[in-house]
């Protein structure tokens, strides 16, 4: 019979030729590739080619012991099958073969057949050693894979130049990084594991990674930031994600922190920059523009129309740059902290109606009505400071006036809740597309469209009204649709008695 080139070997050792030809011939019949020797001496050698996964052993051998050479076989390669062929099959002889490793033992003399059935076990045991210690070996390397990847994660991670925490939906920290440890002072030897405030000090951030945990903010556009210090000269910014698993149910968070501090510092010093620049600038503009009316007066009916048109233009832009310089110095004012000069009682009503009859003419000129709509009970007064009023209504009224076309409806109205008063500032004029309604309340941002082209200012109402209400504990919110107008609300404490 051909044998497979990947035919099983079977190494015989025996030392009578005629036993070694009769076993050959039996397995060569069943497909196995033989070799075979009469000397202990040569079997490690023959093995050490790969020669036999399985060894027909004669004990009895002239040259060395052999129990000696099942030893040796078992100790150089252990995957080898061992089955003992001998002549004097004693208990005692099968039980020191069987301690020291030998599978199997066919006592001499033995019929073709039991050789074939012992050799077939062999075999069979031999397969299934094969595969386990395969199965063994596949089963370390996933777990090397796994441990490498989970290294090579961890060690991105720990190298990322912004701070990362990860929690788990109960909001407990379940791992940070050096960068995160760094940002928030963390101590040397604090581990995952601690209550949420021994890594975050401040309340608020504590709060949103809560929520973030428990699932509460997973919309695509729904990732709230935060910005926080820790003492004066140190500004973080963070930002939160939820952690969904295949089902999309959240099991935890990430927080991501980076330091603004220079971008802060930066801000400061630009806002310094332009207080003192507004601050130098006034006193000579309003020189200028005195001195421009001065002369303006002197020289009525001595100079040609076409300059007493330039010199009356140069007032205008005068007087314009004041209003802008105004407006800067009261933007600075209001980021440095100081808005309220003196909280009086302020009764709304007769504000409100102060502001409209001074305003009327401007809308009654583009042919508007302005009316204010008060509620069903008279409101309670509210302590804040006037001048700060003055302005916000004042900006929010004239804009109103500004972006509706002519013969449109302006109306303020009045309403109040438990603790708080509204005051409701509509238009049915141009409308903001929704984009632009979060960016109107920052500095210098107008919104360009045909219509709005040649409507002149300089961006800074908004953003002055919101630093005012803001700065008196109220909220200012705006609601519109493009083309059909626009409602901004502005939602103001009454002080408790
Ligand atoms: N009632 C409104 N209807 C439509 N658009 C408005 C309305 N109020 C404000 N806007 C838009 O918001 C922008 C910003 O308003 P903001 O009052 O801050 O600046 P401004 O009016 O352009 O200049 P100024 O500094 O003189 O007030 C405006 O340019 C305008 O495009
Ligand atoms: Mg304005």
């Amino acid at each position: 019979m051909s044998q497979a080139p990947d035919a099983v070997g079977v190494l015989i050792v025996d030392d009578e030729p005629r036993i070694r030809d009769g076993l050959a011939r039996v397995l060569t019949a069943m497909g196995y590739r033989i070799a075979a020797t009469g000397r202990g001496e040569e079997v490690l050698g023959l093995l050490a080619g790969e020669n036999a996964a399985i060894v027909l052993l004669d004990l009895q051998l002239p040259d060395v012991n052999g129990m000696l050479v099942l030893r040796k076989i078992r100790e150089r390669y252990p995957h080898v099958v061992v089955i003992i062929i001998t002549g004097f099959g004693t208990v005692q002889t099968a039980a020191e073969a069987m301690r020291n490793g030998a599978y199997d033992l066919l006592p001499k003399p033995f019929e073709p057949e039991q050789l074939r059935i012992a050799i077939r076990r062999a075999h069979e045991k031999m397969l299934l050693e094969k595969e386990a210690r395969q199965l063994q070996q596949d089963k370390l390397r996933t777990l090397a894979d796994l441990s490498i990847e989970k290294s090579r994660t961890h060690t991105i991670i720990d190298a990322l130049p912004i701070g990362v925490m990860v929690t788990n939906a109960r909001g407990e920290v379940v791992l940070f990084n050096p960068t995160f440890a760094r940002y928030m002072a963390l101590p040397a030897d604090l581990a995952e594991g601690s209550p949420l405030a021994a890594y975050i000090p401040d309340e608020g951030l504590r709060r949103l990674v809560l929520e973030f945990s428990q699932g509460c903010h997973v919309g695509p556009d729904d990732s709230p930031t935060y910005e926080f210090s820790l003492g004066p000269d140190k500004f973080l910014f963070a930002r939160g994600r939820p952690v969904l698993d295949d089902q999309g149910r959240c099991v935890g968070a990430v927080l991501t922190i980076v330091d603004i501090t220079a971008m802060k510092v930066l801000d400061r010093l630009k806002r310094e920059f332009v207080a003192k620049v507004s601050h130098e600038l006034r006193s000579p503009l309003s020189t200028i523009h005195e001195q421009l009316a001065v002369v303006l007066s002197d020289l009525v009916g001595q100079v040609s129309p076409a300059d007493e048109h330039l010199l009356s233009r140069a007032k205008e832009k005068t007087q314009g740059l004041i209003a802008l310089i105004g407006d800067l110095l009261d933007l600075s004012r209001i980021e440095s902290g100081v808005v309220c000069e003196a909280p009086k009682n302020v009764q709304l009503e007769e504000l409100l109606e102060n502001i409209i009859a001074f305003l009327g003419t401007k809308a009654a000129a583009k042919g508007q009505s302005l009316t204010l709509t008060r509620c069903a009970e008279p409101l309670p007064a509210i302590k804040a400071d006037p001048l700060a009023l003055e302005s916000i209504f004042g900006n929010l009224i004239t804009n109103a006036i500004n972006y509706t076309p002519e013969k449109g409806r302006i109306e303020v109205r009045l309403g109040r809740s438990d603790n708080q008063v509204h005051i409701h500032v509509s238009d049915n004029g141009f409308g903001l597309e929704p984009r632009h309604l979060e960016k109107i309340f920052e500095r210098f941002y107008r919104v360009k469209t045909d219509r709005t082209r040649y409507i002149t200012g300089t961006g800074l109402g908004l953003p002055i009204a919101k630093g005012l209400v803001e700065a008196m504990g109220g909220r200012i919110g705006v609601q519109s649709v493009p083309e059909q107008g626009s409602t901004f609300t502005v939602d103001l404490p009454i002080e408790a008695e």
